[in-house]
């Protein structure tokens, strides 16, 4: 029998009000998540990847109650999440953490680095003596590479790697069981983007941390997870073992990922990705009837606009593609 998971989202569903509808242009809603189903494994990383708008920062706000959900179930350690109030989360505050793209962004330029990191320790573990969270906090900068010498630097005087670093302590230093990284790499140079993800791995490993890791690019993910899910328009169109994703991709728009390589740079030039998705970008606040990637997809065919493709387990793996066209399995 499969161990418990430690998280298990079923049928989550996040959607916004449409802001400056007359009330007969349609649908009032922005469905940024749309009945999304996904379970997290103790100390199992889960790459999550889609375009910009697909919904990824949204579920992840989700996941640490920042956002309410509209419908679902999210349950952490078998708890429900959805509906908790502010004080019923607070003790979830020290089981799952999130790191941002930009984690140093909302706080004070001129905080230092070793009061960044011990915050949360004075927030959620008050009866914790000032000596002991100084020395917490050194030791867990010093796990992410940061020397004493870096303690009392203010944030604005941090390099994005180092805030990045910082980001992480802060997010480590009470001990999840689940870190949550909304695209904590996507604002670095691609050097210093290797380095954090190796820290990240190598904590998660040592931590036994489970890990939710959201990218825009397939290869991004690669080396971090051992289960990958793709998301377009609030909806998941692939999931399965991290090798089986990206050796047998089943869904179109998998594919589409996959083969946007990236185009080798003249000198001083960012990488570009080969474009290979037509059509339109995606709009969020008017899904395409049917199958919400028909618009872009290379095998569209009539069924595709006629009815929304369920998630259907693909013959022989442990691996779910929403297409029509994908053999299914028991
Ligand atoms: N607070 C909000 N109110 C209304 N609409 C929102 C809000 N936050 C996000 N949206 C919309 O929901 C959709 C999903 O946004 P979200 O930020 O979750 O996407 P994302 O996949 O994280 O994108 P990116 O890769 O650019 O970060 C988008 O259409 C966005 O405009
Ligand atoms: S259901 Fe149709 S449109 Fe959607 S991914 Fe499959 S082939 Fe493409
Ligand atoms: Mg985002």
């Amino acid at each position: 029998m499969a161990p418990a998971p430690l998280l298990s989202v079923r049928r989550l569903r996040v959607h916004y009000p449409k802001r400056g509808l007359l009330p007969w242009t349609g649908t009032p809603t922005i469905k940024a998540v749309d009945d999304l189903h996904f379970d997290l494994q103790p100390g199992e990383t889960l790459g999550i990847v889609g375009e910009s708008g697909c919904g990824k920062s949204t579920l992840a706000r989700a996941l640490v109650g920042l956002q309410a959900a509209s419908a679902g179930s999210i349950r952490f350690r078998g708890q429900e999440l959805i509906g908790l109030d502010r004080k019923e989360w607070k003790p979830l505050r020290r089981e799952v953490q999130l790191v941002f793209q930009d984690p140093l962004g909302s706080l004070s330029p001129k905080m230092k680095v070793i009061d960044i990191v011990a915050e949360p320790l004075k927030a959620l573990m008050p009866e914790l003596p000032a000596d002991q969270r100084k020395a917490r906090a050194l030791a867990m900068l010093a796990r992410v590479g940061l020397g004493e010498e870096l303690a009392d630097r203010k944030a604005s005087e941090l390099s994005g790697g180092q805030g990045q670093r910082v980001g992480i302590a802060r997010a480590l230093i009470v001990e999840p069981k689940l870190l949550i990284c909304d695209e904590p790499v996507s604002a670095l140079d691609v050097s210093i983007q290797a380095q954090i993800i190796n820290l990240l791995a190598d904590l998660a490993r040592e931590r036994n941390l489970a890990m939710i890791f959201i990218a825009h690019d397939l290869a991004v993910v690669r080396q971090l997870a051992d289960r990958v899910l793709v998301m377009y328009l609030g909806k998941v169109m692939e999931q399965g073992r991290a090798d089986d994703v990206y050796t047998r991709a089943r869904h179109p728009y998998t594919r589409a990922l996959l083969e946007a390589v990236p185009v080798i740079a003249a000198d001083g030039e960012k990488p570009k990705r080969r474009r290979l998705l037509g059509g339109a970008a995606i709009q969020p606040g008017q899904p395409p009837m049917g199958c919400v990637f028909h618009p872009r997809c290379p095998l569209v065919e009539h069924a595709c606009v006629q009815s929304v493709p369920g998630l259907r387990k693909v013959e022989g793996a442990e691996q779910y593609a929403a297409c029509h066209f994908v053999a299914a399995g028991g």
